[in-house]
């Protein structure tokens, strides 16, 4: 088994359908890497399962408990794994943290809650912050299911085609080019002449040209 990720949560149920689908899915079958979701209410000690609690200081919402959490990780970390907090106020995920955390052999995804969790958890048993970008979840389980997902196209026999990580966005500095496919004629729009050519230099020289006019447009920012 080249990685094993162990996500802990208090929605284990919103991964199941993501889990059991898609070409992550295969890749679970196939046993190319291995995950395992976790309720934190798991942790819990008390016969209401509490896994939160009033913040000190006051304001809104609730903060998640250090017991359960560092019950949870105590119990499930290995030697040299990567413990991840999915958080809005983390290192905004990219695609060379994706390709970086698919040579791991252990993660563990701590999923965020409504308001936070308690300061001790991340100073003692975080190793790592990561935000999936500028905006607010109502918890991390999303976010995690997403650097999973970004994770696991980097593992080789994911994705059938090697070829298919090399040719697309964030891999190269341009976002992608437009793709057709048949019929050549739907709805009086034609597919560009040059793609049923045949001459692969044109389509190469197209292709490109299409990249950096839709990079400038969208992500100038990615051309600086
Ligand atoms: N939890 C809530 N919002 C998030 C975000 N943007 N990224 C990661 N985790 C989150």
């Amino acid at each position: 088994m080249r990685l094993h990720i162990d996500i802990l949560t208090l929605f284990p149920g919103m991964l199941d359908g993501f889990l059991a689908e898609s070409i992550l899915g295969k890749g679970l079958e196939r046993g190319l890497l291995s995950v395992k979701v976790h309720d934190l209410r798991n942790w819990t000690t008390d016969k209401h399962r509490t896994a939160d609690d009033r913040p000190f200081g006051g304001g809104a919402g609730m903060v998640l408990k250090p017991e359960p959490v560092f019950a949870a990780i105590e119990q499930l970390q290995t030697p040299g794994c990567r413990r991840i907090y999915l958080t809005p106020d983390g290192v905004p995920f990219s695609t060379a943290t994706a390709q970086r955390l698919s040579g791991e052999k252990h993660l563990i995804f701590l999923s965020g809650h409504y308001e936070g969790i308690d300061q001790r958890i991340r100073d003692q048993v975080i190793d790592e912050e990561i935000s999936i970008g500028d905006y607010v979840l109502t918890n991390g389980t999303i976010a995690a299911a997403v650097v999973l997902d970004a994770v696991s196209r980097f593992i080789p026999g994911v994705l059938g085609e090697e070829k298919s990580l090399t040719h697309e966005s964030f891999t190269s500095t341009f976002l992608d080019f437009p793709q057709y496919t048949r019929p050549a004629e739907f709805r009086g729009m034609s597919v560009p002449e040059v793609l049923l050519s045949g001459n692969h230099g044109e389509i190469e020289k197209w292709r490109h040209a299409r990249q950096v006019e839709k990079t400038r447009q969208v992500r100038p920012d990615l051309l600086k």
